[in-house]
C-alpha cells in the first residue's frame, strides 16, 4: 500500500513508519514539525521529509495517490490541551476533519484515526468496551470524541474511517516523550533514584507499548475493509491495565537502588479507568501484541543508559510536549493557535 502518515515526526510516528515500511508498504509523511530534534539517540529516519504542512491547511492534492491515510497529528496530551483549548480544538478536531475530507475527496478508501482511551474519562470501575458512554474530562479527550463522530459522518461506500483508541503508550521511540507515565517514572528513577508519586498510586491506567500500537495499525490497514469500516477498537492488552503504584514498583525493580514514595491521602484522580480490549483481539486473533510493562521498562533503562540520559535532559524542554510548545511560543516561532509564523522559515531543532 501507499500510506500517508500525518504526524509521522512524533513519538508514535517515529516507530510506526519504519514498522509499516518493514511490512513492505510505501510510507510518506505530513507534519508541522513541532518536535524536530527532540530525539534520544540518532532520531527518526528521514523518509523524504516534505515541506512542513499544517494539517489545518491540507488539500485533497496532498492525499492523492494514497491507499490509506493515518492521522497521528495532534496536540497529543492533556496538559498541552489545557494550554490553549481553542488550539487543541483547531488541530485535533478541525484539522483532523479537514484531513478526513481531503482524503475522501482524493479517493483514499482507508482512514485510520489515532484516538485515545482518554475519551472514556471518568468511566467508573467497570472495564469499558467500545460502546460504553464517553465521559471525557479534558479538552483533549473531548476533541477525540468529536473527531470520531465527525469522521463517522464521512463514512460511506468509498471511505472507511477506523478509530484506534490507544491506551497510554510507553516504550522507546527515537522521538522520545517523557510526559507519559512509564517513560517518565523510569527516567525519574534513573536520574534521581527516587520515584515520588503525586497520588496514592491507586488510579488505574491502561497501557500499551508503542510497537504494539504500530502492530495494531498495520493489522487494521491490511484487514478486509468490511471488518474495520467505521469501527472503533480499544488498542492495548488486558494485562496492561495497571495501577500507577504497580508501575512505580516495576520501575523500582528495574532500576537498582531506586525507591518509591506515595502521596498518601492525595485527592482523587479523574483519570481512573480500566479498558476492555477483547474486540481488538477477537477481530485480529493473529495480532500477537507482545510487550508487557516490565519489558518496556527494561528497554527504556537500556536506552537511557546507552544514550547517556542525564538529569539536565530530564528537566529540559526536549522530551516534554508542553515545555517544547511553550518554548516555541516564547520564541515567537508559533502563535497562540500553534500556527507557524511566516517569518520562521523553520522550527529550530531542540
Ligand atoms: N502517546 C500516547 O500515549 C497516545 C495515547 C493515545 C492516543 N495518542 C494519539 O496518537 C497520536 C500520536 O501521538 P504521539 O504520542 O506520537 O504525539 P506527538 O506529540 O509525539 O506527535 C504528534 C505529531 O503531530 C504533529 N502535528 C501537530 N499538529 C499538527 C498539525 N496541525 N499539522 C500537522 N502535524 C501536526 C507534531 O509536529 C508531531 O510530530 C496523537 O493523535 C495522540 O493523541 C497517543
Amino acid at each position: 500500500m501507499r500510506i500517508l502518515v500525518a504526524g509521522d515526526r512524533g513519538y508514535i510516528g517515529a516507530v510506526l513508519v519504519p514498522f509499516l515500511q518493514a511490512a513492505g508498504h510505501t510510507v510518506e509523511g505530513l507534519d508541522l514539525g513541532l518536535y524536530e530534534g527532540c530525539d534520544l539517540g540518532p532520531g527518526p529516519e528521514d523518509i523524504g521529509l516534505r515541506p512542513r504542512i499544517d494539517m489545518r491547511d491540507v488539500e485533497p492534492r496532498h492525499c492523492a495517490g494514497y491507499d490509506a491515510v493515518v492521522c497521528l497529528a495532534a496536540l497529543s496530551n492533556d496538559p498541552v490541551g489545557h494550554l490553549n483549548p481553542s488550539a487543541t480544538y483547531s488541530i485535533n478536531l478541525e484539522g483532523t476533519l479537514r484531513l478526513g475530507e481531503a482524503a475522501k475527496k482524493a479517493g483514499v478508501e482507508r482512514f485510520l484515526f489515532a484516538s485515545s482511551c482518554s475519551l472514556y474519562g471518568a468511566a467508573g470501575s467497570q472495564a469499558v468496551t467500545e460502546d460504553a458512554e464517553l465521559f471525557p474530562v479534558t479538552p483533549y479527550g473531548e476533541t477525540k470524541v468529536l473527531a470520531e463522530r465527525g469522521l463517522s459522518l464521512l463514512a460511506d461506500d468509498s471511505f472507511s474511517p477506523t478509530y484506534l483508541r490507544n491506551a497510554t503508550a510507553y516504550g522507546f521511540s527515537p522521538r522520545l516523550r517523557l510526559d507519559i507515565v512509564v517513560n517518565n517514572l523510569t527516567a525519574v528513577a534513573m536520574t534521581t533514584g527516587q520515584v515520588s508519586l503525586e497520588s496514592d498510586g491507586s488510579p488505574w491506567r491502561p497501557l500499551v507499548h508503542v510497537e504494539d500500537i504500530s502492530r495494531s495499525f498495520l493489522a487494521v490497514l491490511e484487514a478486509p475493509r468490511e471488518i474495520v469500516h467505521d469501527e472503533a477498537f480499544n488498542v492495548g492488552r488486558a494485562e496492561d491495565n495497571v495501577q500507577v503504584r504497580d508501575i512505580a514498583e516495576m520501575v523500582r525493580q528495574a532500576v537498582p537502588g531506586s525507591t518509591v514514595s506515595l502521596a498518601a491521602g492525595a485527592g482523587p484522580d479523574l483519570r481512573d479507568y480500566r479498558v476492555d480490549f477483547s474486540k481488538l483481539i477477537g477481530t485480529f486473533p493473529e495480532l500477537g501484541l507482545r510487550w508487557n510493562v516490565p519489558d518496556g521498562v527494561d528497554e527504556l533503562v537500556r536506552a537511557y543508559t546507552d544514550y547517556n540520559f542525564t538529569q539536565d535532559d530530564f528537566t529540559s524542554s526536549t522530551y516534554v510536549r508542553l515545555r517544547r510548545i511553550q518554548e516555541l511560543l516564547s520564541a515567537g516561532l508559533i502563535d497562540e493557535m500553534l500556527r507557524r509564523q511566516p517569518t520562521a522559515q523553520s522550527v529550530p531543532s531542540a
